[in-house]
């Protein structure tokens, strides 16, 4: 599918707030500093569409870009960031929840992972609410590039294997590199069949 055009919309603090065009859309999720904003970036092919931080926990609204004119990605604030306060650190994820369980036009979540580190509870934590709430998702291991081949692989079996322990099926996974734009092409394939379907 081509990008013809990518724009900035707004960002809203609260599900409430978001466009109510009924565009259909696509949101990205994962802890911080996963890579959420780069990959958004990469698939759009423009390089500051999204705002990246060296600072972790930079984005902290629903951020909503609208693509081609018809549908929208969405970049949510990242879950799981240790120097929030407690209390505000439960709202994010309130926040999200509510979106991610309530929001009719949100057609696919793709929840991030760093394909260099071991499972890791929260994100096993979150990819079990997502389940158990039933609602769709595609797994993406990013910065890839920063692996060897077969790192990469043996990580990606662990992780399967440890899934495969709670779940009797695997979701659909996709390995990405912002760097690279390996991954680009399987992304923007499956949000075009539920664009169009
Ligand atoms: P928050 O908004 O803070 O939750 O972070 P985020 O998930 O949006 O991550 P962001 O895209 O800001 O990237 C965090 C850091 O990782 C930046 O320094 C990026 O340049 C780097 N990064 C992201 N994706 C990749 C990748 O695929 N490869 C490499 N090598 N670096 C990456
Ligand atoms: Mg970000």
């Amino acid at each position: 599918m081509k990008i013809s055009s990518a724009e900035f919309v707004k960002s809203s603090a609260k599900p409430g707030q978001c466009p109510t065009d009924r565009f259909p859309e696509f949101a990205f999720i994962g802890r911080s500093n996963v890579g959420k904003s780069s990959l958004i970036n990469m698939i759009v092919g423009i390089s500051n569409l999204a705002k990246i931080s060296s600072t972790p926990g930079k984005t902290r609204l629903i951020n909503h870009y609208l693509i081609n004119r018809s549908w929208y990605l969405v970049d949510l604030p990242g879950y799981g960031f240790a120097s929030v306060s407690k209390s505000e650190k439960e709202l994010f994820s309130k926040m999200i929840s509510v979106y991610l369980s309530e929001r009719e036009v949100l057609l696919n979540t793709f929840v991030l992972i760093d394909s260099r580190l071991k499972p890791q509870a929260q994100d096993l934590q979150f990819i079990e609410w997502m389940g158990q709430a039933g609602l769709p998702f595609t797994l993406v291991f990013t910065k890839a590039d920063k692996l060897t081949r077969q790192q990469l692989q043996k990580n990606l079996k662990h992780y399967e294997g440890v899934l495969l322990e709670f779940w009797e099926e695997l979701p659909p996974m996709v390995v990405t590199s912002s760097k690279t734009k390996n991954g680009r092409g399987e992304i923007l394939e499956s949000i075009q069949k539920l664009v169009k379907p």
